[in-house]
């Protein structure tokens, strides 16, 4: 079964994103998956609320919130209003991940939990029923085009044995370094959702590399 593919739109053409985001509109992608990072969590800054607000007027597929920001709960709600189908905080981030988790899903949106790559996928085990997707990070957070980290393999293994134990439904999302030779076995090691950027806008023809992503 193929996986479901969310372009990062952090590689599109910032200065033409009504056109990016008609491209993946009419591409075979599923989700787009939204970078926001606060300079202050990471070594970055990339964009807010008035741009989120500007794609989801566009975009037709639902929108994948991703913060790499810190303390993302003052800013929850103003994420769902802004149009997010799914909010991903940073395990690394929440002192309090449980009722963070509980105010995302009164906001109707679907709860994400993001790890860092040197963060054990054992942390989520008391809360792993409460999420929907776990975003793990297969680069150190905050640039597109880093080189894919190795141990991610066997994080999903170790994430996928916690989900069946625990009877969740969780999707388990992979972000970072994702490309076409190692899409096939993540998704064989049971990886739900692949986060591409580079791989798309680097592309002369990003539509085909969405499709090849969609084959793998
Ligand atoms: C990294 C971001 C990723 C990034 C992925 O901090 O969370 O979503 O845009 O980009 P690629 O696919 O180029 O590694
Ligand atoms: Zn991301």
């Amino acid at each position: 079964m193929s996986a479901l593919i969310a372009p990062s739109l952090l590689s599109a053409d910032f200065a033409n994103l009504e056109r990016d985001i008609k491209m993946i509109n009419n591409s075979q992608a599923d989700w787009f998956h939204l970078d926001v990072m606060d300079g202050v969590f990471v070594p970055n800054i990339s964009f807010g609320f008035p741009v989120i607000k500007s794609i989801a007027k566009h975009a037709r597929k639902p929108l994948d919130v991703h913060l790499m920001i810190t303390d993302p709960d003052r800013y929850l709600s103003a994420f769902a209003e802004a149009g997010a189908n799914v909010i991903s905080v940073h395990i690394e981030a929440c002192n309090h991940l449980h009722r963070t988790l509980q105010s995302i899903r009164q906001l109707g949106v679907m709860t994400g939990v993001a790890l860092n790559p040197h963060t054990p996928v054992s942390l989520l085990s008391e809360v792993i029923i409460m999420i929907d997707v776990v975003v793990l990070m297969s680069v150190n957070p905050g640039f597109g085009g880093q080189k894919f980290i190795q141990n991610t393999y066997s994080k999903i293994t170790e994430l996928k044995k916690l989900i069946s134990e625990k009877g969740a439904t969780t999707k388990i999302e992979i972000d970072g370094g994702v490309d076409f030779n190692n899409a096939g076995e993540l998704i064989k090691c049971g990886a739900d959702v692949l986060v591409a950027g580079n791989t798309v806008f680097s592309h002369p023809e990003p539509l085909e590399a969405i499709a090849k992503l969609k084959m793998s």
